[in-house]
């Protein structure tokens, strides 16, 4: 089948409305049609880039695996479409929940499936809310996070965000719902103190938070292990061990977002097993099935398990694609690739160092202020000017420098995140910091001339 090119993108300008996008600008500017993606290479309007963001950071294995696309094709083809209700189940569903299981090290004890990473955490919130009702304590409806988290786009989801530009459009948060604790962004807010002292100071304001709105009306606490869309920011040591703490002294429920950390990117299959906490639920998306389905999981401890056991009462949640067998075979076969190809070894022997060196050389540049990655995660964070508008601007103007030179990046404020797919080799790694640190040069020239004939 043969596509005109001009006329798809004069429908898509004409009926598309596309997410986290300007409406107006995209009907007079179009969209930049994507056509076709292989390994860690897309082909975006007849140019090929490195895709240096892994699609969302949910691409861990690279696009086009062979294997993926035939146990999705013949999956579809044996049982197309099964529902989970009522006690019913498929092979693929029942094995890649035990295959979880087991990767967790049975931390959790069993799976709920489901399509995307908002709905894996709405429904850990019915969990939690459900949970909670089972133990005599229906009045614990209160939902923390934490300023620069993201956990995704429903309704509830979007209130547990803390990247401020999320939440007006919508009148969002609801009311009396979330509280936000401060992140552990050093370089942010950690001026005169140590990353250790700076992460200390905002786990004990999840307590402060707790000790405010009562432990007796708090169901869950929501983190990311790394804050990956709010600017790569990473967690110091002694962080996760006192907020695992504050929880469990509190008797809150920790709840690790691993949706953009799990499967292998941190150098370990999970960030809570790179950073050595223990959740109570986990939810997890994207690298499960590398994003070839949509599908999601939440994982549940088994003193959660043991709570929901205990009613002989149906579970009344639930969507009509929890546990589809074509999204499981798709991420058994995801896993399959990971394993057989040693991805995460590959991560943390040879990625992650490469990452760390040639992300922490990149600070010898004036215009860098602060450099920051954990396995295949990185964040780049500018500072050339005092405002925060001008950073980000530059930060801007890197991305489409090294665009032009074929690496695809993308800004959260002035910070560069970078996320590689797991299949890198060590050559095209090097290669995109190249890009990048010629991008860097690039665009710092491009702003020096830009001063010097101003003045
Ligand atoms: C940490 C985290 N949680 C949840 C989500 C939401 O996932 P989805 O876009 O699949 O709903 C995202 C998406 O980027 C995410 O980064």
């Amino acid at each position: 089948m043969t596509v005109d090119n001009d006329a798809m993108k004069r429908a898509d300008a004409r009926f598309h409305l596309h997410p986290m996008t300007n409406p107006t600008e995209q009907v007079s500017r179009g969209p930049e049609m994507v056509s076709a993606a292989k390994g860690i290479r897309l082909t975006i309007d007849d140019r090929t880039v490195i895709d240096g963001l892994s699609g969302l950071g949910c691409v861990n294995i690279g696009y086009g695996n062979e294997e993926v696309s035939k146990a999705a094709y013949e999956a579809m083809r044996s049982l197309s479409y099964c529902h989970t209700f009522f006690g019913y189940s498929n092979g693929a569903a029942a094995e890649l929940a035990q295959r979880l299981a087991k990767l967790t090290d049975h931390t959790f004890e069993k799976f709920f499936f489901a399509s995307t990473g908002s709905d894996a955490n709405e429904s850990a919130v019915k969990i939690a809310y459900h949970y909670w009702r089972l133990r005599g304590e229906p009045q614990r409806r209160m939902l923390l996070s934490r300023r620069h988290s993201y956990h995704g786009n429903t309704v509830v989801a979007t209130s547990l965000t803390g990247i401020d530009h999320y939440l007006p459009q919508f009148g969002l948060p609801l009311p009396n719902l979330v509280a936000h604790a401060d992140s552990p962004y050093w370089y942010k807010y950690g001026k005169g103190k140590t990353p250790y002292e700076q992460g200390q100071e905002a786990a004990a304001s999840l307590e402060r938070i707790i000790e405010e709105v009562g432990a007796n009306k708090i169901a869950a606490f929501f983190a990311e292990p790394m804050q990956a869309t709010g600017g790569m920011i990473m967690p110091p040591e002694g962080y996760w061990n006192s907020v695992r703490e504050i929880c469990t002294r509190h008797d809150i429920l920790l709840v690790a977002d691993e949706v953009v950390t799990g499967f292998g990117k941190t150098g370990k299959m999970f960030g809570f097993q790179t950073l050595g906490f223990t959740p109570d639920m986990i939810t997890l998306a994207k690298g499960l099935t590398s994003s070839y389905f949509p599908m999601s999981a939440v994982g549940i401890s088994s003193k959660i398990n043991a709570v929901l056991s205990s009613e002989n009462h149906d579970f009344e949640h639930g969507f009509t694609n929890c546990g589809h067998p074509v999204g499981a075979a798709v991420a058994l076969a995801n896993l399959r690739v990971i394993e057989q190809n040693d991805l995460v070894a590959h991560v943390a022997q040879r990625l992650g160092p490469l990452v760390a060196t040639r992300a922490a050389r990149l600070q010898k540049h004036p215009a860098v202020g602060d450099t920051r990655s954990l396995g295949v995660l990185a964040g780049i964070e500018f500072s050339v000017a005092d405002s925060e508008e001008e950073n980000a601007a530059f930060c801007n103007l890197v991305i489409r420098a090294a665009y032009e030179r074929g690496l695809f990046v993308r800004a959260s404020a002035a910070t560069l995140h970078l996320v590689l797919p797991m299949i890198t080799t060590v050559e095209d790694a090097g290669q995109c910091f190249d890009i990048i640190d010629a991008a860097i040069e690039e665009a710092y020239a491009a702003r020096s001339n830009r001063e010097r004939s101003i003045a």
